[in-house]
């Protein structure tokens, strides 16, 4: 009986939220293309009464053991606006170049495989941090999020998604962090990674004033230096942020 259950609702997260027989088979011929063996139920949500690891306004991302070992598979919601995950595989393509996103291992039109991120979502990374007083971790995960931003906006892909950035970063259990979902990202727009995040890290968001005022920074001068980052997108202006923010010295 229990598996009968699982069953159902593996159909229901496979086709979510409108389950169609005709759609679930076409994505599990997909899903058996991209060499996927198993879905596996894990995450702090559900769909039904099966874990999954996320749920987006496009999509539903469930673990998965595959060809390349454990990988998070995105699955686009039967309810979403976009045609298919090629934009999205596409960038993250383009980003993975440089050492950002999750690895792309493959795709179909409807699904994306990727590097499983097993870690925390930075807004409760953060808060975390924030609570034991780690100043130290707390300065050279945000540093690494920023170079990673810097790298983003040098690349011309501008992700945005990053403010606020709480579901969109992760920051893995070995210390290091990564920047997903490149659904909305374009490398048409002007960059504003590093001004976005930092929006979100030091001037906007319910988590802003505590991560200032354990690293020792100034709202004010923060902004200053991200007037100047945007007027001239450098190195040395980059640096003027992380030096404002207290991240380096
Ligand atoms: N590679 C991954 N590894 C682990 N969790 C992931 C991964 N990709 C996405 N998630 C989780 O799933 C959630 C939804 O994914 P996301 O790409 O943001 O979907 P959407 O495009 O629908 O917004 C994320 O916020 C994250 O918690
Ligand atoms: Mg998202």
């Amino acid at each position: 009986m229990k598996n009968t259950t699982s069953l159902l609702s593996v159909r229901k997260v496979l086709s979510y939220p409108h389950p169609r027989d005709e759609e679930i088979e076409r994505r599990v011929k997909e899903i058996t293309q991209l060499g996927v063996f198993y879905i596996v139920p894990a995450g702090d949500i559900s769909i039904g009464n099966f874990q999954i690891l996320g749920k987006g306004c496009t999509s539903i991302v469930v673990l998965t053991v595959s060809k390349y070992g454990k990988a998070a598979l995105k699955i686009q919601r039967t309810d979403s606006n976009r045609e298919s995950c090629d934009h999205e595989a596409k960038i993250l393509k383009t980003a993975n170049k440089i050492g950002i996103g999750p690895r792309l291992f493959s795709h179909t039109d409807n699904l994306l495989l990727m590097e499983f991120l097993d870690g925390k979502k930075i807004s409760k990374w953060l808060s975390e941090k924030i609570l034991e007083g780690r100043q130290k971790v707390l300065a050279r995960v945000l540093r690494q999020v920023l170079e990673d931003c810097y790298k983003l906006d040098l690349a011309g892909i501008d992700h945005g998604q990053l403010n606020p950035a709480k579901k969109h970063i992760i920051v893995k259990d070995n210390g290091y962090s990564t920047i997903l979902d490149f659904e909305s990202a374009s490398t048409n727009r002007r960059v504003a990674n590093v001004t976005s995040v930092s929006q979100y890290l030091f001037l906007g968001s319910e988590i802003a004033e505590k991560t200032c005022t354990i690293l020792g920074s100034n709202r004010d001068i923060i902004i200053d230096s991200l007037k100047e980052y945007k007027r001239n997108i450098s190195r040395e202006s980059f640096e003027g942020i992380l030096r404002n923010c207290r991240i380096i010295h």
